[in-house]
């Protein structure tokens, strides 16, 4: 029987954002990026030795382009055999909801057990890095941050050292016509406020560090909203525009900025997509849920707590 080992890994959402990349060959953020990983949405990935790379992705047959040059450039520097890679999500893939940060964390845990390449969580997180940016964080639970000049992601506290919820509104699941690669270079390369994002970036991190330590929800919450909103202004002031989000994105968002005014502690944040995530205190979650649920309808609807580092599960 050939031998194969599972890893499974969770998407994190990022609360101050990386979108830009300092040297795109060696996949360098030009922003640093705190996250939190996610419980209950759950990428498992089983690699198996084959004679040619394939590439299952919920069952189906895929090519993809940044898994190949991840693998080759791997393969530069360690002994890695072709692999047959099969990869369950229980979440949209490709659809803003991280799929890629979770896929490359799963896929990183599990070529360093197949192989024995003896990679300390640090620099798995580093190799996961040169796949996707913020897959680094997905290696670990809790809050997480991810700067340079390392750019090895590392744990700030532990999922319960403050139990947030996270309420994820979605609003569409079709597959996003500009993966985050090509629109960060687009966004780097031609928005107007590209140079001011970067130059702010820093300073939100160590500020949004400090609200975690101290459990300062309305200092993380302006922080966050406001990373995001500069984030977005670069994408839609982009040459040509990235608009990810839709109407009911900002639906979404309105309601969780009502709730906010009428006492609820929840904040909103995007990504590159249109789905919304509501990050709120255990207490305000129902009120939060319900209210989402008015726009996007309950089904779609996903509440979560954080979540804890990856893992292998099986080898
Ligand atoms: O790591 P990538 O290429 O999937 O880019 C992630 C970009 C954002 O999700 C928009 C922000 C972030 O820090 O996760």
């Amino acid at each position: 029987m050939t031998r194969s080992t599972t890893a499974c890994a969770h998407p994190n959402i990022a609360l101050i954002k990386y979108w830009g990349k300092s040297n795109s060959d060696l996949n360098l953020p030009s922003t640093p990026s705190l996250s939190i990983t996610l419980s209950k949405l759950t990428t498992r990935t089983t690699i198996s030795t084959s004679e040619i790379d394939v590439l299952y992705i919920n069952g189906q047959s895929v090519q993809d382009e940044k898994i190949s040059q991840f693998l080759n450039s791997l393969r530069q520097t360690h002994s890695v055999k072709n692999i047959r890679i099969e990869t369950e999500n229980n979440f949209p893939t490709s659809a803003g909801l991280a799929s890629s940060a979770a896929g490359f964390a799963a896929l990183t845990m599990a070529l360093n057990t197949h192989f024995s390449l003896g990679f300390s969580k640090r620099k798995i997180s580093s190799i996961a890095r040169t796949g996707s940016a913020s897959a680094a964080r997905s290696i670990h639970g809790g809050f997480v941050g991810l700067q340079g000049p390392d750019w090895e992601a590392e744990p700030i506290v532990k999922p319960d050292y403050w139990p947030l919820r996270i309420v994820i509104a979605t609003v569409n699941i079709e597959k996003k016509k500009t993966g985050s690669s090509k629109g960060m270079e687009i966004t780097r390369f031609t928005s107007p406020f590209y140079q001011s994002w970067v130059n702010e970036a820093q300073k939100d991190f160590d500020e949004a560090l400090t609200a975690i330590k101290n459990r300062d929800f309305d200092k993380l919450a302006d922080l966050s909203e406001k990373n995001c909103l500069k984030m977005i202004a670069t994408m839609i002031s982009s040459d040509p525009p990235l608009i990810y989000w839709a109407p009911a994105t900002l639906a979404c968002i309105q309601l969780i900025r009502e709730l906010r005014n009428s006492g609820q502690a929840v904040f909103f944040t995007t990504d590159a997509g249109p789905q919304v995530k509501a990050i709120c205190l255990p207490e305000s979650e129902a009120k939060v849920i319900e209210a989402l649920a008015s726009v996007v309808g309950s089904k779609n609807i996903t509440s979560c707590e954080i979540g804890d580092e990856a893992e292998i599960i099986q080898n």
